[in-house]
């Protein structure tokens, strides 16, 4: 099965993909390329460590010549290339439109920092920290969804509540979030990838193993 992710970042996710797929949790998987809109981004160098193609796909010079939507198009071009079984968005900080989600041929998923309807857009740890010290929340979350034209918006695959504490700092909050965050954007990634055993063949290797 082939992955490509976007990042645009740190790509700590990206890290947990490559390490969850280097120790076969996620069987017969494997990253063909790794896109970032930002050159600097240190998720480029780790997929380099791997051996894991990578491609710089800056938005800049569409801003200045072409137009955005050409990003988009030349994007899921790049994308498409890789005859992929999914695409990953692993800290992908741009808005991706109609224009490259319509041109893709495989799955998009999206990981984000909060729960299906609660802070869509960005800075979401630091926002659900805000909501709890001003008593609005008692915990926040992380979820992996579909990718569709909405921000933040597509068809839930997974999620998982994140407890805060009274005395969290911003960091304190960061890391358990991030945690969590690696732990179910694998999940998410094998629940896609790996076919669901049908229960009548899962009864059959039963009656195997009672052989
Ligand atoms: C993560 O919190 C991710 O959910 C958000 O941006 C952060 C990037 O993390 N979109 P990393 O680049 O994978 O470390």
């Amino acid at each position: 099965k082939r992955v490509v992710v976007l990042i645009s970042g740190n790509g700590s996710n990206l890290q947990a993909i490559i390490d969850s797929m280097e120790r076969k949790e996620v069987p017969n998987a494997q990253i063909t390329l790794v896109i970032s809109n930002k050159k600097e981004a240190f998720g480029l160098e780790r997929a380099k460590k791997h051996n894991i193609a990578t491609k710089y796909f800056p938005l800049k010079p569409y801003l200045d010549s072409k137009t955005r939507s050409q990003f988009d198009l030349d994007l899921a071009q790049v994308v498409n290339g890789e005859t992929p079984d999914l695409i990953v968005l692993a800290g992908w900080m741009l808005i991706l439109s109609p224009n490259f989600l319509d041109s893709v041929k495989a799955p998009v998923i999206n990981l984000h920092p909060a729960l299906p309807g609660q802070f869509a857009g960005t800075h979401a740890i630091e926002r659900a920290h805000s909501a709890y010290q001003e008593g609005k929340i008692q915990h926040t979350g992380v979820m992996v969804h579909r990718v569709i034209p909405e921000i933040d918006a597509g068809e839930t695959i997974l999620s998982e509540v994140v407890p805060i504490h009274p005395e969290d700092t911003l960091e304190a909050l960061e890391d358990r979030m991030h945690q969590t965050e690696h732990r179910i954007l694998v999940a998410a990634i094998r629940k896609i990838l790996i076919p669901r055993v049908a229960s009548s063949s899962r009864a059959e290797i039963k009656t195997f193993d009672n052989i």
